[in-house]
C-alpha cells in the first residue's frame, strides 16, 4: 500500500456498500475512513503491520488492532459493529460519533492571553465517558484527548484497541506497550522502561484524562521533558515524576492536579472525579441563574 492511495478491502465493501466514504487518517499501521451507507454511519479501521524502518523495529501487531478493538466494543455490549481480517491484517466498522475532539474543541483556550475558559460541562462529559467504561471493569489504556469526542447529546470515549477487563480472542490479543508518554503514568511509564510492557489501569486512565485536560485547555505537557528527546529519556522524566505546575485557575485546576498525583492512590476514582466536576457545574448555573434583586 505504500506510496498508492489506500482502499477499502472488499469485505467491508460488500458489508456496507458506501453511498460515500472519506479518508480521516492514514498513518502508519493504521486507515480510518468515514463511511456512510444506507446501513448508518461508520467509521471503518483497517490495521497493517508497521514494517521495521532505520528508525523504529517492525511493529507486527498494530494489524491486530481493529479486530481486538471490535471484539472489545462487543463484548461492552455494542452490536452495530463488525469485524473481521483482510489480506494485510484486520478491520472493524462502528458507529461514526460526530464532533470535535477535546483538543481542538479547546483551541481557544490555548490562544495567548485568551479570555476563553475550558468549560466544566466538557470536562464532566469526557469524566462521564471513561465512568462508563470503568464501571463496567474495564481500563481503555490509551486516554489521550483526541479519544474525547465532544458530540452534542454526548461525549465519546473512541479507540479501545487496547483497552482491559475481559476476554479477548487469543488470536487477537495483542501486548500493551505503553501509549503516548504525554499521557503515559508514571507507573506505567516505569513498568515499560523495566520490562517492555505494562498493565492498562483505571488509575492510569484518570492520570491520562487529566493529563489530556491539561494539554487541551493549556498546551503544556504534564511532565517536563525535551520535545525532541528520545522515547526513553521521556519515559525517564515521567516515571521521575518531572511534573510542571498546572496553570488552569479554579476548581477544574485542583482537580487536574490530583489526577496527575504520582502515586495511582492519590489520584481520585473517576467517580470522585465526576461528583467534584457536578458540584462546580451546580455551582456554576447557580450563579448564572441567580436572579437579580433590587431591594
Ligand atoms: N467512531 C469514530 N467516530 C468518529 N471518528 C472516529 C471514530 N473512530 C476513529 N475516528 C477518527 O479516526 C482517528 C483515528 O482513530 P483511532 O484513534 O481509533 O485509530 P488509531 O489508529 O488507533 O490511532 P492512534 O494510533 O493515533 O491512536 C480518531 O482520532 C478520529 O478522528
Ligand atoms: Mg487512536
Amino acid at each position: 500500500m505504500s506510496g498508492s492511495s489506500p482502499e477499502l478491502p472488499i469485505v467491508v465493501l460488500d458489508a456496507l456498500m458506501p453511498t460515500a466514504q472519506r479518508l480521516v487518517v492514514n498513518r502508519r499501521g493504521s486507515t480510518v475512513w468515514d463511511v456512510e451507507s444506507h446501513r448508518g454511519h461508520y467509521a471503518v479501521k483497517l490495521g497493517h503491520p508497521i514494517e521495521a524502518t532505520a528508525d523504529w523495529p517492525a511493529q507486527p501487531w498494530t494489524a491486530l488492532a481493529p479486530a481486538r478493538e471490535g471484539a472489545v466494543l462487543h463484548r461492552l455490549g455494542l452490536d452495530d459493529l463488525a469485524y473481521g481480517e483482510w489480506e494485510r491484517g484486520t478491520w472493524n466498522f462502528q458507529p461514526w460519533h460526530e464532533g470535535p475532539d477535546l483538543y481542538r474543541l479547546w483551541e481557544p483556550c490555548r490562544e495567548k492571553d485568551s479570555p476563553v475558559e475550558p468549560h466544566t460541562s466538557v470536562a464532566l462529559g469526557c469524566v462521564e465517558a471513561l465512568a462508563e467504561l470503568h464501571t463496567k471493569g474495564w481500563a481503555h489504556g490509551d486516554v489521550q484527548p483526541a479519544h474525547f469526542i465532544i458530540g452534542p447529546e454526548r461525549t465519546h470515549l473512541i479507540d479501545l484497541a487496547l483497552a482491559r477487563g475481559g476476554h479477548v480472542p487469543e488470536g487477537y490479543d495483542l501486548p500493551f506497550r505503553g501509549c503516548l508518554v504525554h499521557y503515559e503514568a508514571p507507573e506505567i511509564a516505569r513498568s515499560v522502561l523495566t520490562t517492555g510492557e505494562a498493565e492498562p489501569t483505571q488509575e492510569a486512565d484518570v492520570y491520562g484524562l487529566g493529563a489530556s485536560l491539561l494539554i487541551s485547555a493549556t498546551g503544556w505537557r504534564a511532565m517536563e521533558y525535551p520535545d525532541d528527546a528520545p522515547r526513553p529519556v521521556q519515559r525517564e522524566a515521567v516515571a521521575n515524576g518531572k511534573r510542571r505546575p498546572v496553570r488552569v485557575p479554579g476548581p477544574l485546576g485542583e482537580l487536574i492536579d490530583a489526577m496527575l498525583s504520582h502515586a495511582p492512590e492519590d489520584r481520585p476514582t473517576i467517580y470522585e472525579a465526576g461528583k467534584a466536576l457536578s458540584r462546580v457545574l451546580a455551582a456554576e448555573d447557580r450563579l448564572t441563574e441567580a436572579p437579580v434583586r433590587a431591594h
